[in-house]
């Protein structure tokens, strides 16, 4: 019997199979049971010998079993193994980082600079009205200035009348001059930056762009205080400790005089570097705050004066990173993002 039942054990090569022989041997009906239960048939002497050995049979097979279900388990374990072994040689896909948009940095970084030089950094929405984007600015109305920004007009808001009701998109941050110094007595030393908006499309013109602009005013800040603002933004901005900065003579209706900035650069061979050199690159347009701006924000200009300015952000960051093309800025070019962007 107990070949048969070590046999039966052994030959069980599955877990279901053992746990057979388990119930053959020694379950309720099973072979050893049987066999104990026939004890109380025979005499003392007898029951006395073969109890024992039933009994050191039963261990024997149950160990058996515990043995060969601790092989089995083990065996199935180690086939598990073989078949989900990791190739840790394989090289890992690389890992895409996102990056921050170029107009973010540049955006940054003017703040930084401004605001060491002790700026607040204010802002004014997108959807402006004719008021705060032209009359308040000097501009009267029908006056040709008007035509030259190529305005985004929206539907009339029925609810306001006058200037109020007529909606656009604003196609300048100057708008934020206005709503500053309606809302703030002066000392003003603000920066804004933001969208803006004017319909037009080529190499050098996106419908939407984003603009810097800057507002001191004060009792006596004059034309050498904006100069001498303008010249340590740009040599900070540039890291250019010698660069240049010159004026020329323009028009704005809402600043007078009116200045067109330009920075030193050099051009060879179709090249551009900017630095002291033999030519001129122009960044922006500044002024003195027009008196009748300042009346038209309710701020006295026989106490007050000041000065703005004002420039694009896109051209800043193409000129310091050597981006040629304004219109890749919007195109959201996976790849023109992880050349021109930057690491977080
Ligand atoms: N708002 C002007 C423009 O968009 C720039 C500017 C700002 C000029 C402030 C003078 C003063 O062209």
């Amino acid at each position: 019997l107990k070949t048969e039942l070590t046999q039966m054990v052994e030959q069980a090569t599955d877990l279901a199979a053992l746990d057979a022989a388990r119930v053959a041997a020694l379950g309720k009906n099973g072979r050893i049971t049987a066999l104990m239960k026939n004890l109380g048939t025979m005499t003392p002497d007898e029951r006395k010998e073969t109890g024992a050995a039933l009994n050191v049979l039963k261990d024997e097979i149950a160990d058996l079993i515990a043995r060969q279900d601790a092989a089995l388990k083990k065996q199935a374990m180690d086939q598990k193994l073989a078949a989900e072994t990791i190739d840790i040689t394989l090289s890992p896909r690389p890992e895409r980082k996102g990056h921050i948009h170029p107009i973010s940095q540049t955006m940054d970084e003017i703040a930084a600079i401004f605001a060491d030089m002790g700026f607040v950094i204010n802002e004014g929405p997108d959807i402006e009205d004719d008021f705060h984007n032209f009359t308040a600015l000097n501009f009267p109305p029908g006056h040709p200035a008007r035509e030259m920004h190529d305005t985004f007009y929206l539907p009339d808001d029925p609810d306001a009348v006058g200037e109020a009701a007529k909606k656009l998109l604003r196609t300048h941050t100057s708008t934020v001059q206005v709503r500053t110094m309606m809302k703030q007595k002066p000392p003003i030393r603000m920066i804004v930056m933001g969208r803006t908006y004017r319909s037009d499309y080529d190499m050098t013109h996106t419908p939407m762009f984003h603009q810097c602009e800057g507002l001191v005013i004060d009792k006596s800040t004059n034309m050498g205080h904006l100069k001498g603002c303008l010249l340590d933004f740009v040599r900070a901005y540039f890291n250019i400790d010698d660069l240049p900065l010159r004026f020329r003579p323009s028009f704005f209706p809402f600043t007078e005089p009116s200045a067109e900035v330009d920075i030193g650069c050099s051009r060879k061979d179709g090249g551009l570097k900017i630095g002291a050199g033999d030519s001129w690159l122009e960044i922006g347009g500044c002024g003195m705050v027009h008196p009748n701006v300042l009346k038209n924000c309710g701020i006295d200009p026989d106490e007050y004066q000041g000065f703005a300015f004002g420039m694009g952000i896109e051209r800043m960051a193409m000129l310091k990173y050597g981006i040629p093309d304004l219109r890749t800025f919007f195109e959201s070019d996976v790849r023109w993002l992880e050349h021109y962007g930057f690491d977080p």
